[in-house]
């Protein structure tokens, strides 16, 4: 529904909340026009203009007692940019891929892009605190999340200190952590969401080493959120995947943190969960 059906959106959530969820969240949200993901329609928070539409899907939610999340995103090169018309940026030179094959391609960025994503995703921070949401994710996730495409040797081959190691990959992530925290991690929980492996990706993220970037900043966030891959691999029916079946990706995180660790895979009931972790504990 995105931006093109706000209403429509809000009351979805409102059911989620009503439906007795802890916490609703929104799909991925474009930080800025450069983060634009069109022919797909997600949510859009560009600019003030944009605050009617949070803060009604934000009153929705909080009408049946949830807390409200927000996933700030920049798809990087996967944010082909059509509607915007904004050159695409990623860590290094790419085509620019949306799953529509777009003849596209995103230029590297330079420290100033940086210094530029970074003011950008502070002032989105910003923005969804004023819109009233409790949680402002920061997303690593499904080779969408820009953050993502830095950690990853397949996307990310710079030479600077944002490229090569994995505490260099792992940089920018933590920066953006840091910025949204000191936004506005006084009255909102900071999030992050983060794919556990890149299956299927030559070259891509493996668990062992998505892992050890965990361990390097495992009290950071204020909740671990976990999936998986790019979205092929982690949201799959019951023809293909068993309930459960992201546990042996996500087993072992809770570890490495003190922090709430969150997992998803096709659960359907309570019971299962328990069953599958073991008494519910991911460890
Ligand atoms: C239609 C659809 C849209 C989704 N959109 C998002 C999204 O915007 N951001 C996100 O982090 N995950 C998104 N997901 C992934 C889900 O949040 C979840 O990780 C995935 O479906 C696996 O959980 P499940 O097995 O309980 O469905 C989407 C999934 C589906 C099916």
């Amino acid at each position: 529904m995105g931006w093109r059906d706000p209403s429509a959106l809000a009351a979805m959530r409102g059911i989620k909340a009503e439906g007795g969820w802890a916490v609703v969240c929104t799909e991925m949200v474009e930080i800025h026009p450069a983060a634009d993901v069109t022919p797909y329609v997600e949510l859009r928070l560009w600019s003030d203009q944009d605050l009617p539409v949070h803060s009604h899907i934000v009153d929705a939610i909080h009408a049946h007692g949830s807390l409200a999340g927000i996933e700030l995103c920049h798809s990087g090169g996967t944010a082909v940019n059509l509607w915007s018309r904004e050159i695409p940026i990623a860590p290094s030179d790419r085509p620019a891929s949306s799953s529509f094959d777009d003849p596209v391609h995103a230029r590297a960025m330079d420290k100033e892009d940086i210094r530029n994503l970074r003011l950008a995703h502070r002032a989105a921070a910003l923005r969804a605190k004023k819109a009233g949401y409790d949680l402002v994710y920061v997303y690593a996730g499904h080779g969408l999340g820009i953050f993502q495409q830095f950690l990853s040797r397949a996307t990310n081959r710079r030479s600077d200190e944002y490229g090569g190691s994995l505490e260099n990959r792992v940089r920018l992530l933590r920066e953006v952590i840091e910025d949204t925290k000191d936004a506005v991690g006084a009255t909102c929980a900071v999030p992050v969401r983060l794919s556990m492996s890149e299956i299927g990706v030559a070259g891509g993220l493996e668990r062992a080493e998505v892992m050890d970037a965990i361990a390097f900043m495992a009290e950071l966030p204020d909740l671990w959120d976990l999936c998986l891959s790019s979205w092929q691999y982690d949201s799959q029916t019951s023809r293909f995947a068993e309930e459960g079946f992201q546990e042996p990706y996500i087993k072992g995180v809770k570890a490495l943190t003190t922090k709430p660790v969150v997992g998803v895979g096709r659960y359907t009931s309570p019971d299962s969960w328990c069953a599958l972790s073991g008494a519910g504990s991911w460890t």
